[in-house]
């Protein structure tokens, strides 16, 4: 079965879907993303990630493409299509198409929506967390603004491609000495007390959908969370650390720069919140 994409209005097989090159999104990077997870039949954190969403459009003065109902009606409609039972849905939204100009087009320019689905393994994810990941630490060289979800990701993938090259998982972001967050998760540590550490939300990090719903899930474990920033160093004497994002659920972290975090596996706190996170997010 061909991948699927949606597309302005049509469900198309993905090898053929196109955008025009004056899309603002091509050429501006004047848009916004979401990602959601879809596991058998139920989407985690669906209003999160719905809700920061709009935020998104609201903070860059985007119209809304459709209407949160139409937009989980069209979801839903590509992950049949795809065939899948469990998926990553990824949604963009850009301010339309217009003859390039940095100023906005003209009001009646209509946003463009492209979707797309691909198979996400829960077996595989649970696997990775069982032996934790590694991460480096890389300058902070984001825009003011990194609270908003936008398509704008060069850092972000000059970043993840470092790490790639250094053989870690993640890259964690620092500015100041402190780490802000990962290159596409939120970042966090567990302190001597057992307490969490992450940063705060504000203009300097993405307010993660998983990271709020883990604070959550924290609450209901009786575990105490102190949302500050925290430096390389504290992170690398932490007793664990750990990533949350769509993608990675709550995953242990066991190296940062190539030095063992804790014993070097997974910790148990992570662990706890990770099962606590899977039950919450689907809303059980
Ligand atoms: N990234 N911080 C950044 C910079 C991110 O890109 C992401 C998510 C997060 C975690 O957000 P959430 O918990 O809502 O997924 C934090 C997505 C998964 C991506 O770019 O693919």
């Amino acid at each position: 079965m061909p991948a699927i994409a949606y597309v302005n209005g049509d469900y198309t097989p993905l090898r053929d879907a196109n955008v025009p090159i004056e899309d603002r999104g091509y050429q501006f990077a004047d848009g916004i993303y979401e990602v959601c997870l879809y596991i058998n039949g139920r989407y985690w954190d669906f209003d999160g990630h719905l809700d920061r969403m709009e935020r998104s459009l609201r903070e860059l003065r985007m119209a809304s493409p459709m209407s949160r109902r139409a937009l989980q009606i069209v979801m839903s409609e590509l992950v049949r299509r795809n065939g899948l039972t469990d998926a990553l849905v990824y949604i963009q939204a850009t301010r339309g198409v217009a003859p390039r100009d940095h100023a906005f087009p003209a009001p009646s320019t209509p946003p463009s929506l492209v979707m797309t689905a691909k198979r996400f393994d829960l077996d595989a994810s649970d696997a990775t967390a069982e032996r934790g990941v590694g991460v480096i630490t890389h300058p902070d060289i984001r825009w003011g603004r990194v609270d908003i979800k936008t398509v704008s990701l060069l850092p972000n993938v000059l970043a993840k491609q470092a790490a790639r090259e250094a053989s870690a998982a993640e890259a964690w972001l620092v500015r100041d000495d402190k780490v802000t967050e990962g290159s596409s998760s939120n970042a966090w540590i567990v302190d001597s007390e057992g307490a969490l550490v992450t940063h705060p939300k504000g203009f300097e990090i993405l307010g993660g959908i998983t990271r709020e719903t883990a604070l959550a899930c924290a609450s209901d474990l009786q575990i105490k969370v102190d949302e500050r920033a925290f430096t390389v160093n504290e992170a690398k004497s932490a007793a664990e650390a750990f990533v949350t994002s769509a993608t990675n659920l709550v995953t242990p972290v066991t190296a940062i720069d190539g030095a063992p975090v804790g014993d070097g596996a997974p910790g148990p706190v992570a662990m706890r919140l990770r099962e606590a996170y899977k039950l919450r997010a689907r809303g059980l």
